[in-house]
Order: C-alpha cells, then sequence, then structure tokens
C-alpha cells in the first residue's frame, strides 16, 4: 500500500461485521519488479501507471450470493476511472480454479503463469469490452 499511488478498499457488512472486502490500487509498473519476481513484461504496459486488484476476500457462508460480484465492479469503476491507466492485473494462486474461473466471466484473460507456475497472472486493458462504467 505504501508504494501504491492511489489505493482504495471497499467492505461489505453484515450489520457490524465486516464479511468480505476488496482492495485495489494503482501503482507505477516498475513496483511489480524487483528481486522476488517480474510480474509481466514492463514493456507491454505502454502507460507509467498500471491497476491492481490485489486482495478480495468473502468470508465463507457469504459467498455464491453476490456479495464478490458488487465488491468486484465497485473496484472496477475505481480503476477505470483514471484516464491514464490502461492496464489491469489480477495475480491468482496455482490450484485457485474458482477464482481463476470468476475472473475469466468478468472479462479477464490469462496472461501467463510466474514462479513457476505458482502464480497465474490475468490481464484485462481498457480498450476491451468494459462492462462496468
Ligand atoms: C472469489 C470470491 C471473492 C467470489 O465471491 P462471491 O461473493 O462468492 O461471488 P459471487 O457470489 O458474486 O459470484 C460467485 C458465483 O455465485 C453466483 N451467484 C451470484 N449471486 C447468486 C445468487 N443470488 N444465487 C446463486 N448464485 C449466485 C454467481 O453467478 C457466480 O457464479 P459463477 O462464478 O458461476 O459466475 C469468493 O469465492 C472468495 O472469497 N473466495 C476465497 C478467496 C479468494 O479466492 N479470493 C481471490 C483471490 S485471487
Amino acid at each position: 500500500m505504501k508504494n501504491a499511488t492511489y489505493n482504495h478498499i471497499v467492505v461489505a457488512k453484515d450489520d457490524d461485521q465486516i464479511v468480505g472486502y476488496a482492495y485495489s490500487n494503482i501503482s507505477p509498473k516498475e513496483a511489480y519488479s524487483n528481486e522476488f519476481a517480474t510480474f509481466f513484461n514492463l514493456s507491454s504496459v505502454s502507460r507509467k501507471n498500471v491497476g491492481c486488484l490485489s486482495q478480495f476476500y468473502i468470508k465463507e457462508g457469504y459467498r455464491q450470493y453476490g456479495i464478490g460480484s458488487i465488491l468486484f465492479n465497485m473496484s472496477m469503476k475505481w480503476l477505470k476511472q483514471f484516464d491514464d491507466v490502461e492496464d489491469f492485473f489480477i495475480f491468482v494462486s496455482n490450484g485457485n480454479q474458482n477464482a481463476l474461473e470468476f475472473y475469466k466471466r468478468k472479462g479477464f484473460s490469462i496472461s501467463h503463469d510466474i514462479l513457476d507456475g505458482f502464480i497465474t497472472v490475468l490481464r484485462n486493458n481498457k480498450q476491451s469490452e468494459n462492462i462496468y462504467s
């Protein structure tokens, strides 16, 4: 969060209890190449900054009711308001097929794997069909 230019968190509440959240940020693309990993080919991003849905979680027992879709759409609407940001990323852990399929249905595509297949990189471009605005 400290390295990001802008941060955004939306939460879902059941009375006073937080039952889900989505954290997104806008960051310089260089933030995604470090000693740990190169998350994507920086030269494939023409703009200075990229958007990322970075953390996303709905508490068990609250899933499959559409809450995730609402938080996802709110996050995408926020991410896509920045005129100078065209590329959006989501990083999914190996084996999380449920999340992978969820994001694919929302318009993201698999780009590549990193860290020996441990992480799947999903990508979306503002030029592609936009169902969130
Ligand atoms: C991925 C995750 C955030 C999705 O949240 P969710 O609240 O279950 O998402 P939704 O309910 O909006 O959508 C899930 C499915 O329920 C369906 N659904 C939505 N409302 C529904 C309803 N009223 N009745 C029945 N099904 C419904 C949706 O159509 C969707 O189906 P699909 O996946 O086949 O399209 C949630 O499963 C989760 O927290 N998983 C664990 C953490 C995780 O993997 N996070 C992602 C890390 S990258």
